[in-house]
């Protein structure tokens, strides 16, 4: 999960890459480097991030019209300098960038060294920029051939950029398993890992697929598979426009994010809640909406925030379409050879269509006759073009690390399928199914009247942000937001938080309850309700600190609880899409009281494209 960006044209490359980096900083920032061709290819990096580099070079040349860049998240060798890339080989004739994990790299590195190539970083990178400059060298080809007969020795994720001292204005792209997107300007070409550092230039782009590499020079792009058979490009416009990438007048990208699951939730339902409420079309699935019907299960696979949101589709799916559901980590799924039948449907949900551990359990499931659906927020990327069909969320780029309108997206999307499903299957009533839509249209005005409780959010925040601990609590369709409750708190203010199932508390964690333990429950009105407001008055008797999310008009549980916030009235079912919106806002405002980096929490990227 790195970021890369390329340019090639007419412009100074250094500020177009800068910028670009920047954008790309949510894949990752231990470190950064650029790469500029002038008299020959001049390399800067620097640990920290993109601006730690812009001020470490800033009284050096920075000129030139062709470069590379790339802001880096670890995985072989910790954020050092020699770690960091661009990467240049021994002689200095080759440099690149890297996204991704070479698998056999090790084997690759001894047989250079044999060949008396040294090496001074830890990086599998460092291995791939050698071996090409050893081909280029021995078997007296072009750039391009190199490049192409070196990818084919290597095994592993690449998403690559590679520029030479000899061929000064070219330019060798070339992806596997990690993206890369490359612009289609005048005269001018961009490459980068996803739109966003592109999409002020020209709205013309080309998303790589696998094992495709894409030749950039003489004002032409010319792009081929790795086996060298020349590829029509599919040109796509893409519809980003800049200020939904800039912050929009919010302090953070997730505050920006978390306010725009108004329109993000009507972006996701439009066009498929026919005007007149009457029915659900999805068209991306529509052609195995009878494959649906008839499954005997449904596995929905997943990872973090896609994993909770999809807890969430096997209530709905249970309730609406009566299909057994398994919901699976993914990372689990693809590594314990699962039973997988050909009548399984297996649904795969990812925000940012890159996770490496979903995108290789779809290519399991496929393997073994599933039919594989997906869930995802990211146009063209890896895990849509790996599925069989899907639907996408609709719900615009998603910066902050930590996920918040794609999870109601999400669930949103879950919530359209069972539903469409059940009805189609007949296990739906019509009356219900009528009912439901109606309560789907309401959720943007609903999700605003809680939005519209921030202040007092925000107040009830300032006495929870200095705990030590907190547990979220939840039964039924609440359950899985518990657990995401704790995850946003824990991921952005490194509060240690955790989610349960409201009846497991005496199981164990109750002994937990002291006077400074915050239990966030979920007591609005389902059937749970009674249940959960004794599960409260166990956790008050203990000196805990009841904080409790309330249908409005509730008057038991203030009695009880120290703090309550009020949610609007809504099926069960979607009750979820309203009453993560509450956690939300408590970990964003505890997490900036606590001055943590809310949009780049430590250790974390935005989309983990290694395992
Ligand atoms: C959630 O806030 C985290 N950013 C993380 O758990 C995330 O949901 C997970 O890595 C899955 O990402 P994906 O949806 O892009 O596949």
């Amino acid at each position: 999960m790195c970021g890369i960006v390329g340019y090639l044209g007419y412009r100074d490359a250094y500020p177009v890459i800068i910028k670009g980096l920047k954008r790309l900083e949510y894949r990752g920032y231990d470190s950064a480097g650029i790469a500029l061709i002038q008299d020959k290819v001049e390399v800067h990096k620097s640990i920290g991030r993109v601006q730690d580099l812009e001020q470490s070079i800033s009284d050096k040349d920075k000129s030139g019209n062709i470069g590379i860049g790339h802001t880096r998240w670890a995985t072989h060798g910790s954020p050092t300098n020699d770690n960091a890339h661009p990467h240049v080989s021994n002689s200095g004739l080759i440099t690149l960038v890297h996204n991704g994990i070479i698998e056999n790299y090790a084997s690759i590195k001894t047989h250079l060294e044999v060949y008396g190539y040294k090496f001074y970083s830890d990086t599998d990178t460092e291995v791939l920029v050698n071996l090409i400059e050893y081909v280029y060298k021995t078997a007296k080809v072009s750039l391009e051939e190199a490049v192409r007969i070196a990818l084919k020795k290597i095994v592993g994720a690449y998403g690559i950029v590679v520029i030479s001292n000899e061929e000064p204005d070219r330019m060798i792209v070339a992806r596997n398993g990690s993206p890369l997107v490359v612009g289609l300007g005048d005269k001018e070409f961009f490459v980068a890992s996803d739109a966003t550092p592109i999409v002020e230039y020209t709205d013309n782009i080309v998303y790589l697929n696998d094992r495709q590499m894409a030749i950039i020079g003489d004002e032409e792009f010319t792009l081929k598979t790795i086996e060298n058979e020349v590829v029509l490009p599919e040109i796509k416009k893409i519809d980003l426009d800049i200020e939904k990438i800039e912050k929009g007048g919010y302090d953070h990208f997730m505050l920006k994010e978390i306010f725009e699951q108004v329109s993000s939730i009507h972006d996701t339902l439009r066009g498929r809640v026919a005007i007149d409420g009457k029915e659900i079309t999805l068209g991306g699935i529509s052609s195995v909406i009878p494959q649906f019907v008839k499954a005997k299960r449904i596995l929905i696979i997943g990872c973090g925030t896609s994993w909770h949101a999809g807890l969430v589709g096997e209530y709905m799916f249970e309730e609406f379409a009566r299909i057994p559901v398994e919901v699976e980590y993914a990372s689990e799924f693809r590594y314990r050879n699962p039973v997988i039948n050909d009548d399984d449907i297996v649904l795969a949900i990812s925000q940012s269509g890159e996770t490496a551990d979903t995108l290789a359990a779809i290519k399991m499931a496929k393997e073994k006759g599933a039919t594989v659906l997906g869930i995802c927020n990211v146009v063209g990327s890896s895990i849509p073009r790996e599925t069989d069909s899907g639907v996408y969320t609709h719900a615009g780029p998603e910066i902050g690390v930590a996920s918040t309108k794609a999870f109601t997206a999400q669930v949103t999307v879950l919530a359209m399928m069972s539903l469409l499903v059940g009805f189609k299957k007949g296990t739906l009533s019509s009356e219900l199914y009528q009912e439901l839509i109606v309560d789907l249209q309401s959720l943007p005005e609903k999700v605003k009247a809680i939005l519209d409780k921030e202040e007092q959010i925000k107040e009830l925040a300032k006495e929870y942000k200095d705990v030590s601990n907190a547990i979220y609590l939840g039964r039924g369709y609440q359950y899985p937001v518990a657990l995401e409750g704790a995850l946003k708190l824990k991921e952005i203010s490194y509060i240690h938080a955790e989610g349960y199932p409201a009846a497991e508390m005496k199981h164990g964690p109750i002994a937990l309850i002291d006077e400074n333990m915050p239990v966030f429950f979920i007591a609005t009105q389902d059937v749970y309700y009674e249940k959960v407001v004794s599960n409260i008055r166990e956790v008050a008797a203990r000196k805990g600190h009841v904080i409790a999310l309330v249908t409005e008009g509730d008057n038991l549980v203030s009695e009880i609880a120290e703090r309550v916030i009020e949610i609007p009235s809504i099926h069960e079912s979607l009750a979820p899409l309203l009453t993560v919106i509450p956690w939300q806002l408590i970990s964003y405002h505890i997490a900036v009281m606590r001055g943590c980096n809310v949009d780049m929490p430590r250790n974390l990227a935005k989309s983990v494209t290694v395992e």
